[in-house]
Order: structure tokens, then C-alpha cells, then sequence
């Protein structure tokens, strides 16, 4: 019998800075009016100076490890799901496996728009449902505030920055990930795409001019992709796991537009409380948007045990993706004893120590010459 995947617990990280609609108001031709009536988002998350995807990848991972009471040493695997990672490459998942100090865990990033979380969760449960992964963490985190052109008002009142994190861990205790849907379709590529900045058009002075480096979207036929394949996603995803669309006892879509949301629970046929909305607060944040989203469910208690929650998203590539849940109480994990602890504490920093020392002579190395030549 191959082993379940739980979640086993669940972090959340956005910044503190927060864009409203009036402050949009006071930078491009847009009103709150149009912003709350076409999309309903009110106000949305902005990164820091200091804080990029890793960073708020690892706050919202540190939070999911403390609730699921798992040492970063017991992943075996983390996922990044991102369309602003840190850098090209390495991937933002080695940065978080660094910060984090997750000595085991094999770490990358998955594309895939803001269905990114959901091919992740389903890499994820594939790992742990072969065998080969008994404890992975995935992360959803986006900075899109640095891919916007803050000129172009009809995609820069979109988006928003933050991350959130599951624990996923193996057991054979049926429930957790009961099935995962994915889907593509790459004719959509041109309707929502960063076009700059890769190996078709790297970076150059006039790419920057352009500012082709920034998010470009066709929103009417990506709203109309939407409003269709969110609703097939849903009733694919409850079929996969045989249970009838009547179980579900709430939906997390991708917070992307509240129109859409609507249209496609009017498709569906559920009442208003089945689908969890919380854009207003925090704008599209791709990636980070449905764990963001599952994170404030989990925390206010609005699922409770045996629930069937379903997670579904659709984003650039085209992509789609959907996920059900039947939710359970995080396992409990052994407590462990003071010496396994202190054990685990000094190998980390006997593991770091090296590193650390070449980086100290090399700064004195790089400071003496430099001191010899002011004297
Ligand atoms: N303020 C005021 N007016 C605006 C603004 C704005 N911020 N933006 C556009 N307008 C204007 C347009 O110029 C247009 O004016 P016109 O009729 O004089 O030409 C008018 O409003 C209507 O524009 P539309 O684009 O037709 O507006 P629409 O109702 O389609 O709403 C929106 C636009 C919100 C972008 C919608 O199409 C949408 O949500 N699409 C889906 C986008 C989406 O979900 N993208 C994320 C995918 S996830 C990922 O992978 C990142």
C-alpha cells in the first residue's frame, strides 16, 4: 500500500508594507472604484528593500516546520513553486535549503504560473506516495512587485508579494492529498508572459527601455481561459478521488479576480461559503496565493477534521492544476529527547564551521592589502 501524504502543518509570510487602492490612485489613471468592481482587491502586500522570494520562502517555511514540530534535517525534499524566484539560477529552493540549514532535503523550483503550488503539491504527493520521500516542504512565494510596470495601470493594481508553506509528511493512515489534476496548454504562452530577461531576449538596453523585463497579460483571454477551466479542474479533480462534487467543503481558488471566482461558482452550483475569497487583503500573488489562502483557513479554524478541501488554480504557460484534501489534525510527532537535540545542534555548526572560516580569512585576506595600502 503506498503512503498518504498529510499536511502536517502550514506557514505564512507576507511584508509589512501595504499598497492600497488610493495609493494606486495617486500613481496611475485608475480609481478604487474600477479596481474594487473589476477585480475586488483592495489593498495588496509589497516587499521590503531587504526581503525577495527566498526570504519570504524560508519566514513562511520556519513558520510551517514549527507547526508541524519537524526539524528542517528531516526534509527530504523542497519545492519551490515561483515566477520571481531570487535569481535565474540556482534555484530559490537551494537558497531556502541553505537559510533553513536542511542538511538532506534535494531542493528546486517548478514554473508553472500561479498553478505553480499545485504542481508542487502534486510533485510532492508523487514522492511520498513511491516511497522515496517521507517529509517534503513546498512553498509558494512570489515578488511580483518587481516584475510590474507600475506605468501600465491594467496589470499593476493586480499583483502582490508574499509566500506560504505546507509540510507534507508520509503516513499510512488513509486521507491527506487524495488526487492532484494538472494541465497545460502552451498556445496560451504569449497571453501571459515576463518576455524579457531570458535566453529569447536577454537583457539589453532596450529590452529595459521597453520594459519588455515586466509582467505582460492579455486579461480578457486570460479571464475567459479562467472562468472556464476553473470549474472543470473542480469537478476533474473530485471525480479522480471518486467522491461526488457535493463533499466538498470548501474551495481555495487561485486569488486572482473575484469575477472569476463567482463565474465559476455559479458554474458549479455552490452556495457563496464554499469558496474561500481573501484577495481584497493581499492582490494576485501568484504562486503564494493558495497556500496564503489555506494558511488563513487553517489558522481561523474554518475546516475541521475530515473536511474535503479542494485546491485549484489556473496561470501563465497556460496552466491549470487542482488538489483534494481531505483534512486532518497534523500528526503528532515525537518529541525528542535533549541529546538527540544538542546532537543534531553541534553537527549542524561542526557542518557550517568550515565554510564559515574560509569566508572569515578571505575577508581578512581581502582587508589587509587594502589597510597596508591606506598606511
Ligand atoms: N483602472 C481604470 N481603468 C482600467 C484599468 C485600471 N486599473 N485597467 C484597465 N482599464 C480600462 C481599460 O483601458 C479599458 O478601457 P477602454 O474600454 O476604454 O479600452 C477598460 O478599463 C476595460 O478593460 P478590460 O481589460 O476589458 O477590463 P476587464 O473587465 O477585462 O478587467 C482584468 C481587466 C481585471 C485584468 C481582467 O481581465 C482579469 O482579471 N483578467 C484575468 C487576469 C488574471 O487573472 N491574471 C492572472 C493570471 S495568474 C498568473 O499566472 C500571474
Amino acid at each position: 500500500m503506498s503512503p498518504y501524504a498529510h499536511i502536517a502543518g502550514w506557514g505564512m509570510y507576507v511584508p509589512a508594507r501595504v499598497l492600497t487602492n488610493q495609493d494606486l490612485e495617486r500613481m496611475v489613471d485608475t480609481s478604487d472604484e474600477w479596481i474594487r468592481a473589476r477585480t475586488g482587491i483592495v489593498e495588496r502586500r509589497i516587499a521590503g528593500e531587504k526581503e525577495s522570494t527566498s526570504t519570504m520562502a524560508v519566514e513562511a517555511a520556519r513558520r510551517a516546520l514549527a507547526r508541524a514540530n519537524l526539524s528542517p534535517r528531516q526534509l527530504d525534499a523542497i519545492i519551490v513553486a515561483t515566477i520571481s524566484p531570487d535569481y535565474l539560477t540556482p534555484a530559490t529552493a537551494c537558497l531556502v535549503r541553505a537559510a533553513l540549514g536542511a542538511d538532506r532535503a534535494a531542493a528546486f523550483d517548478v514554473s508553472a504560473g500561479c498553478s505553480g503550488f499545485l504542481y508542487a503539491l502534486s510533485l510532492a504527493q508523487m514522492g511520498i506516495a513511491a516511497g522515496e520521500w517521507r517529509c517534503v516542504l513546498i512553498i509558494g512565494a512570489e515578488t511580483l512587485s518587481r516584475f510590474v510596470n507600475w506605468e501600465d495601470r491594467s496589470t499593476c493594481v493586480l499583483f502582490g508579494d508574499g509566500a506560504g508553506a505546507l509540510v507534507l509528511v508520509a503516513s499510512e493512515e488513509p486521507g491527506g492529498v487524495l488526487a492532484c489534476v494538472l494541465g497545460a496548454d502552451g498556445s496560451g504562452a504569449e497571453l501571459l508572459s515576463i518576455p524579457a530577461g531570458g535566453s529569447r531576449m536577454p537583457a539589453a538596453p532596450e529590452t529595459l527601455s521597453q520594459r519588455a523585463h515586466t509582467i505582460q497579460m492579455d486579461g480578457r483571454a486570460v479571464y475567459r481561459f479562467a472562468t472556464h477551466i476553473l470549474p472543470e479542474a473542480v469537478e476533474q479533480v473530485m471525480r479522480k478521488a471518486g467522491l461526488p462534487l457535493s463533499a466538498v467543503d470548501m474551495i481555495v481558488p487561485h486569488q486572482a479576480n473575484m469575477r472569476i471566482i463567482e463565474a465559476a461558482r455559479k458554474k458549479l452550483g455552490l452556495p457563496e461559503e464554499a469558496f474561500f475569497v481573501n484577495l481584497y487583503r493581499y492582490g494576485n500573488t501568484s504562486a503564494a496565493s493558495i497556500p496564503i489562502a489555506l494558511c488563513e483557513i487553517a489558522d481561523h479554524e474554518l475546516i475541521n477534521d475530515g473536511s474535503i478541501v479542494v485546491l485549484v488554480g489556473f496561470g501563465a504557460g497556460l496552466t491549470w492544476g487542482a488538489a483534494a484534501v481531505r483534512w486532518g489534525v497534523p500528526l503528532p510527532q515525537p518529541a525528542r529527547p535533549w541529546y538527540q537535540r544538542a546532537f543534531y545542534l553541534g553537527r549542524a555548526v561542526l557542518h557550517r564551521l568550515p565554510a564559515f572560516l574560509r569566508k572569515l580569512l578571505y575577508r581578512l585576506w581581502q582587508w589587509l592589502p587594502s589597510r597596508g595600502g591606506e598606511e
